[in-house]
């Protein structure tokens, strides 16, 4: 028997990257874990998981979900969907989708699931350290994980006992960089170990390591966990 033994873990988002890595870890920890995304058919939960269909830019399919599922123990949400580029180029409708599957799909998350969980129940969000350590290019991202952190707050004390906290990942070798190709991506990751102090970049394990201390520690919530590596004080 491990803490999550028993518990109904629901990840949404989490199909690749980070979350693959919380699914098998919360498994492993003895989670029943349910993943959530847009195409359910491409995501491979852990042995005993299933998948279901969460878009969280459509709040029927989040009300659908709550209805099939009945109730969840605990609630992870990793979605992040990317609106980069300079402000002065910015599209309205990448904006609000990135604010969807940061922001506004996790507080109706929190508004259909919410009622569904028990008092020992954990749900946590995702930031990420440019909340702290803007950058060019990144306002969306920066605005998005910044209102994560004053979510996970706000719901922490409207919830109670549900404990809410977010983790704010620095950067990580999830597969999200793949799209900057392989030189691109070996630059950022050289530049960001030589500039923070852990000097390396951080790895999914490290990140779902953090989020099932979230799971089982009884006593945190209403926090940021900054698992960045120091980057925001560089
Ligand atoms: N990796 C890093 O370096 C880093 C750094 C700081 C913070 N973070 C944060 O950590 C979390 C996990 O990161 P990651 O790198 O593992 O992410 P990722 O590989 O980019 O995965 C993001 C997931 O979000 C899903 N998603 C996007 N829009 C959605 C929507 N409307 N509804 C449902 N699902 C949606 C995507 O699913 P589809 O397959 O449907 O597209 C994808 O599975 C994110 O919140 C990210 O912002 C990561």
């Amino acid at each position: 028997m491990t803490e999550l033994t028993g518990r109904r873990v629901l990840l949404v988002g989490g199909a690749s990257g980070i979350g693959a890595e919380v699914a098998r870890s919360a498994a492993g920890e003895g989670a029943e874990v349910i993943m959530a995304g847009r195409n359910p058919d491409v995501i491979s939960p852990p042995p005993g998981g299933r998948s279901v269909r969460i878009d969280l830019g459509d709040e029927s399919t989040i009300a659908q979900a709550a209805a099939d599922l009945g109730h969840v123990d605990d609630l992870v949400v990793l979605a992040a969907d990317h609106a980069n580029g300079a402000v002065t180029s910015l599209d309205a409708g990448r904006i609000r989708r990135a604010l969807d599957a940061k922001v506004i799909g996790p507080l109706l998350l929190a508004k259909h699931f919410a009622p569904r969980m028990p008092d020992d129940g954990a749900i946590v969000l995702f930031s990420g350290v440019a909340s702290s350590r803007p950058s060019p290019d990144l306002v969306v991202m920066a605005t998005g994980n910044r209102a994560v952190e004053g979510l996970a707050d706000a719901l922490a004390v409207e919830l109670a006992p549900i404990r809410v906290v977010s983790v704010s990942p620095g950067i990580v070798d999830s597969g999200a960089w793949d799209v900057l190709g392989d030189d691109g991506k070996a630059r950022l990751f050289a530049d960001t170990a030589a500039a923070n102090p852990a000097r390396r970049v951080g790895t999914p394990a490290d990140i779902a390591a953090v989020v099932i201390l979230t799971l089982t520690n009884p006593f945190l919530t209403a926090t940021t966990l900054h698992v960045d590596g120091g980057a925001r004080l560089t």
